[in-house]
């Protein structure tokens, strides 16, 4: 096998390991569409620890769970010109002009000048569930955001 060949195949290896992967995570977390919603099923309530970020990029979200319990779904995409945000210790920065957010979401650093889109969640039966159809633009953080059991 020649160097380009081998190229090629490693490249066509990697799609199809990226295509499986999200197969899986798609199927794993069972995505329920019924017209207007587009419900993402993150798992169950009581698995999920305090004070954590959790990602779901393949869904466009992180779910960012509080001291308190508290939940918000966060928009990955960044809100000056929407690249993919990271979560980090603090909250979220901003590989491409050096945004950073806080686990609310809310700007720390510009150059963004808006806090992070949200997803409405909704608890059922332990069952956590963020309705990824449409994001909801936020100018800031408020507490009545964040969702509680
Ligand atoms: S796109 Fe995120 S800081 Fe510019």
């Amino acid at each position: 096998m020649n160097r380009k060949n081998f190229i090629k195949k490693t490249a066509l290896a990697l799609v199809a390991l990226e295509a499986g992967y999200l197969t899986f995570d798609a199927l794993k977390n069972k995505n329920i569409n019924n017209g207007d919603n587009q419900l993402y099923k993150v798992g169950r309530l009581d698995s999920l620890e305090k004070n954590k970020i959790y990602p779901f990029g393949s869904a466009k979200f992180q779910l960012s769970v509080l001291e308190d319990g508290g939940l918000l779904a966060l928009s990955v995409k960044c809100t000056h010109l929407g690249c993919i945000v990271q979560a980090n210790d603090n909250g979220f920065e901003c590989p491409c002009h050096a945004s950073s957010f806080n686990k609310f979401g809310e700007v720390e650093s510009p150059p963004a000048t808006r806090a992070l889109d949200i997803f409405p969640i909704s608890i059922v039966k332990g069952e956590v569930f963020v309705d990824i159809h449409k994001p909801i633009k936020r100018k800031d953080f408020q507490t009545s955001q964040i969702t509680y059991v």
